[in-house]
């Protein structure tokens, strides 16, 4: 290809409107663990090797964890995941913000084969700014990588992610991570929570993406995302409907000052939909529904994106959006609240998350017409709040986490006494001191004499 035709694609690929947007984040870390070399990924993005680099993880890796590849890896699979830091004891990525705020942080985990250790039966937590985001307390084992991605507000100049093996298995484990800066209208500081009111401080709560969802459209990658993001297809969530069908739009998506922007949801999350038609004298009496299973016990935060991208002009939509069954916008008018076709706008509602399934449902409203559209939905996504124990997994709080690695109590503990230790811990300064007196003395210990170098660096 000539380097006339690659520019040609390039400006065709990205509008030169879009390329003045691009988001460049002021805390951007990509970290391939285990590596000494940095890799880079189809989104062209570097990872760096943790290998003797600044952000190798602390006490430092000649002690303590080491790096393991794999000897077999998938041709073809990233090269993030042909490599892993394992971690015998707990260990402390401290990554520096230059920016205060929200935060992106992803996880990768990908165990693979190795004849010494066993990374999927590794056990471990793994804590963020004092945040349990992460509790594998049971093996399991998955074919594809498991990438894990939270939002975490961060004030002080320093993020620090800690993975505390468990006792029983000794190991825990990691084949990248990422710390990204977040747009700062990404987490807004407050949502409407559906109950009743407000809910906020909604930006200083972590966050754990459980579904991202691209309706009626085809998989969005990171290479496609301003903010290196996965979008999946809606259909395993969606329920099929008379009148509602998939709408694909090749026009330009206009964004707006005050609407979403670019980082909220790409162009090419918008530009697809599903939609209910009305095709002759009456509008269709029938909602289209999308249905989450989540973890009950947490409130959860929905996302709705929306983007008029199939009514053939402005002031003919109407509609209704119901989250577990209430009214949460009623005759929603896009060409009200955006001016313009084509241009996208986000709702945001705190609920919670009750008996393990959410719900969004997207239906005409009274003020709905016949022979237009009577309702439009491009993009949902749902994210878990933090639990009063600063937990995202489980009722354990992340001094307690330290603390029984430091004694080794854990196992036997009951529930409540756990739960009550949580509470005394969270509130006394006096006794949190003395914890971090401890986390100080955690120790460290090598793996065990057996490993034989086969695979083991370090
Ligand atoms: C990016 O998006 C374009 C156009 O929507 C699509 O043709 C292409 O396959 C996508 N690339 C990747 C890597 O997802
Ligand atoms: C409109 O079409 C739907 C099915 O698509 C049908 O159930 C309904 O009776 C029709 N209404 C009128 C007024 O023809
Ligand atoms: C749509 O869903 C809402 C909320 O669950 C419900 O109140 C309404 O009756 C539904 N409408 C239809 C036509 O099923
Ligand atoms: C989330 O954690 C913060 C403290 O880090 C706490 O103030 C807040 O109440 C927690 N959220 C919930 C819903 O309990």
């Amino acid at each position: 290809m000539s380097s006339t035709s690659i520019l040609f694609l390039f400006l065709f690929l990205f509008p030169l409107s879009s390329l003045s947007h691009l988001f460049s984040p002021p805390d951007n870390y990509l970290i391939n663990c285990g590596s000494s070399a940095p890799s880079t990924l189809v989104d062209y993005r570097h990872f760096a090797g943790d290998i003797s680099s600044a952000l190798s993880p602390s006490p430092s890796p000649s002690h303590s964890a080491v790096s393991l590849a794999d000897q077999n890896p998938v041709p073809g699979s990233s090269p993030i995941y042909h490599t892993a830091r394992v971690f015998t004891s707990p260990a402390t990525y401290s990554f520096p913000i230059s920016h205060q705020g929200t935060h992106i942080l992803r996880l990768h985990f990908h165990p693979f084969h190795s004849p010494n250790l066993r990374l999927s039966q590794a056990q471990f937590h793994v804590l963020a700014n004092g945040y349990v985001v992460f509790s594998r307390l049971q093996t399991l084992y998955h074919p594809n990588p498991t990438i894990l991605e939270y939002l975490i507000w961060v004030e002080a100049d320093k993020l620090d992610i800690v993975f505390v093996p468990n006792k029983h298995s000794k190991l825990a484990f990691v084949n990248a991570i990422e710390v990204i800066s977040a747009p700062k209208d990404l987490v807004p500081p407050t949502a409407h929570y559906l109950t009743s009111g407000n809910f906020e401080p909604l930006n200083k709560h972590a966050l754990q993406l459980v579904y991202r969802l691209t309706v009626g459209g085809v998989k969005v990658t990171p290479f496609n995302d301003s903010l290196w993001r996965t979008w999946i297809p809606d259909d395993d969530f969606f329920t099929p409907t008379v009148a509602s069908e998939k709408l694909y739009f090749g026009g330009r998506i206009k964004y707006r000052f005050g609407g979403a922007s670019r980082e909220v949801g790409p162009d090419n999350v918008y530009n697809s939909a599903r939609l209910i038609r009305s095709k002759n004298d009456s509008v269709p009496n029938v909602n289209m529904t999308w249905q989450f299973p989540v973890v009950g016990g947490y409130k959860y935060l929905v996302r709705l994106h929306f983007c008029d991208i199939a009514s053939i002009s402005l002031g003919l939509l109407y509609f209704n959006v119901y989250v577990n069954g209430q009214l949460a916008l009623e005759d929603l008018d896009l060409s009200y609240i955006t001016n313009s076709l084509a241009s996208p706008f986000y709702s945001d509602f705190v609920v919670d998350g009750g008996d393990g399934v959410l719900s969004v449902a997207v239906g005409p409203s009274k003020r709905s017409m016949a022979h237009v559209i009577d309702g439009i939905l491009n993009a949902v996504e749902v994210m878990k709040l933090n639990n009063s124990y600063s937990s995202l997994d489980g009722d354990v709080c992340a001094d307690f986490v330290i603390k029984t690695w430091s004694t080794g109590k854990y196992t036997g503990m009951l529930f409540s006494l756990v739960a009550a230790v949580c509470i005394v811990l969270s509130l006394s300064i006096v006794i949190r001191r003395r914890l971090i007196g401890s986390r100080e003395s955690v120790s460290w210990s090598r793996l065990p004499v057996n490993l034989s170098d086969n695979g083991v660096k370090n």
